[in-house]
C-alpha cells in the first residue's frame, strides 16, 4: 500500500467553493489513498478578519502537504483583488512554482466550436512561465491624478527563469506523449521579440543554446499574434508550446475555447521535486456562482492530473475516462449542452469512477 498522501485544499472564491468539492468527492470514489485538509483562504475570510495567507502559511504548506487543490480566487466585494495576489499569486512566486503547465486536449469533436476538428486534432499542452514576466508588478504610478500620470509595468525575464522554463518544455515533450500513445516532438516558443526586443532577445538567444541540447526534438518559433490566429485556424499544429507568464495566461484561455470552454480547462503550478499546486483554468466566475450551475469538470480533470504527478495514475487514468463517458453520455452542465448542475455532473462522475 502506498503511503497516504496529504492533500491541502483551497477552494476560494466564487465557483472554486462548488467545482473543488466535487472534485474532492470524485478523487475519494476513485480510492485515491488520500487525506485532504480544507483551508478558508479568500473573499469571505478576509472580510471576516483581514487575513490573506495567515502568519507561515505558504511554509505550513511546504511542510506538511504533498500538493495543494486550489479553486479561483476573486470576489466583486475586493474591489482591489489584494487577496487573489497574495493567495494566488503568492503561492506561484514565494514557492518558486515556475512552470505553469496548461494542458489542451478536446475530449469529443462537439464541445469545439472550430468545424470539422476531432479530438485527434486537439492535443497540445501550454508550458506557462509562472513566476516573471509583468506579474512580478514591479513599477509604479507617479503624479496619479495629474494631467502628467505615468504608469509603468515592468517586463521582467532573467536569464534563470527564461531558461528553467524552456528546459521543463523541452524535457516534457520528452517524457509525455500525446493521448494516442505517439511522442511528443516538437516544442515551439511563442514570443512578442519583433517589437519587445529586450525580453524577446533573450528568449530567442536561451531557446537557441537549449533546443541544442535536445536534437531529437523540433524547435520552432511563432509571434505571440500570429499563434492566436493559427490556434483557431488549425489546432492540429501544436505540440507543446513555451511561453511568458502573460502571454500564456492568454492563450491558455483562447485553448480552453477548443475544449469547450473555461469549464473543462485543467493545469498544475509545478517546481520539479517540490511540493505543487493545481487549480483549474478559470477563475470564480462571480455572475454564476452559488447557482449550481458551474461545470465541475475542468476541477475534476485537475485533481486527476495532480493524482497522475502524486503517481496514483490508476486513479487518474480512471477519473479520465469517468469524464470521458460523462460527455460522451451529456451528463454534463448546462455550458456545453447538458442540463446537469454542478453536483449531479461532479455525482455522475463519481458513481462511473466507484462503479470501475
Ligand atoms: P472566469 O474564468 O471566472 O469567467 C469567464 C467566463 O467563463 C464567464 O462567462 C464564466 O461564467 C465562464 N466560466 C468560467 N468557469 C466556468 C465553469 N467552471 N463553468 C461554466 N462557466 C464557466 O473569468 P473572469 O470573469 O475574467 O474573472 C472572474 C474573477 O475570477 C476575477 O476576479 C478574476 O480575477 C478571477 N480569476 C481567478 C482565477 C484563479 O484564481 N485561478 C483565474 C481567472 C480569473
Ligand atoms: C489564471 C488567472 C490568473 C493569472 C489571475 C487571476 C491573476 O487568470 O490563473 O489564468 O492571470 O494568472
Ligand atoms: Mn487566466
Amino acid at each position: 500500500m502506498s503511503q497516504k498522501k496529504r492533500i491541502a485544499v483551497i477552494p476560494g472564491d466564487g465557483i472554486g467553493k462548488e467545482v473543488i468539492p466535487e472534485a474532492v468527492k470524485v478523487m475519494t470514489a476513485a480510492g485515491a489513498n488520500l487525506e485532504t485538509s480544507q483551508f478558508d483562504w479568500g473573499a469571505d475570510r478576509y472580510l471576516a478578519d483581514g487575513v490573506t495567507v495567515p502568519p507561515d502559511g505558504f511554509a505550513m504548506l511546504e511542510r506538511d502537504f504533498d500538493a495543494i487543490l486550489l479553486g479561483a480566487f476573486g470576489d466583486p466585494r475586493v474591489r482591489s483583488n489584494v487577496h487573489a495576489k497574495e493567495i494566488l499569486l503568492g503561492m506561484r512566486f514565494r514557492m518558486d512554482l515556475y512552470a505553469n503547465v496548461r494542458p489542451v486536449r478536446l475530449l469529443e469533436a462537439a464541445l469545439c466550436p472550430l468545424k470539422g476538428i476531432e479530438p485527434r486534432d486537439v492535443d497540445f499542452t501550454v508550458i506557462r512561465e509562472n513566476t516573471e514576466g509583468v506579474y512580478t508588478d514591479a513599477g509604479g504610478v507617479f503624479k496619479q491624478g495629474t494631467p502628467d500620470e505615468i504608469a509603468v509595468q515592468e517586463d521582467i525575464n532573467t536569464r534563470k527563469g527564461v531558461e528553467r522554463i524552456i528546459r521543463y518544455a523541452f524535457e516534457y515533450c520528452e517524457r509525455h506523449k500525446k493521448q494516442d500513445g505517439s511522442p511528443r516532438q516538437r516544442v515551439l516558443m511563442c514570443d512578442k521579440s519583433n517589437a519587445m526586443t529586450h525580453a524577446g532577445g533573450l528568449w530567442q538567444r536561451v531557446f537557441k543554446e537549449v533546443s541544442g541540447e535536445y536534437p531529437q526534438i523540433k524547435a520552432e518559433h511563432m509571434y505571440v499574434d500570429a499563434l492566436c490566429m493559427q490556434v483557431v485556424r488549425d489546432p492540429r499544429q501544436f505540440d507543446v508550446i513555451v511561453t511568458n507568464n502573460m502571454f500564456g495566461d492568454i492563450i491558455t484561455d483562447l485553448a480552453a475555447a477548443l475544449q469547450g470552454g473555461l469549464g473543462m480547462a485543467a493545469s498544475g503550478n509545478i517546481h520539479p521535486g517540490k511540493i505543487s499546486m493545481f487549480e483549474p483554468v478559470h477563475g470564480s466566475a462571480p455572475p454564476i456562482a452559488g447557482k449550481n450551475i458551474a461545470n465541475p469538470f475542468g476541477a475534476i480533470l485537475t485533481a486527476a492530473m495532480m493524482l497522475n504527478h502524486l503517481g496514483l495514475t490508476g486513479e487518474s487514468e480512471k477519473i479520465e475516462a469517468a469524464v470521458l463517458e460523462a460527455v460522451r453520455q451529456k451528463k454534463v452542465t448546462q455550458d456545453i449542452g447538458g442540463s446537469l448542475g454542478t453536483r449531479e455532473a461532479g455525482e455522475w462522475v463519481a458513481g462511473k469512477v466507484g462503479r470501475g
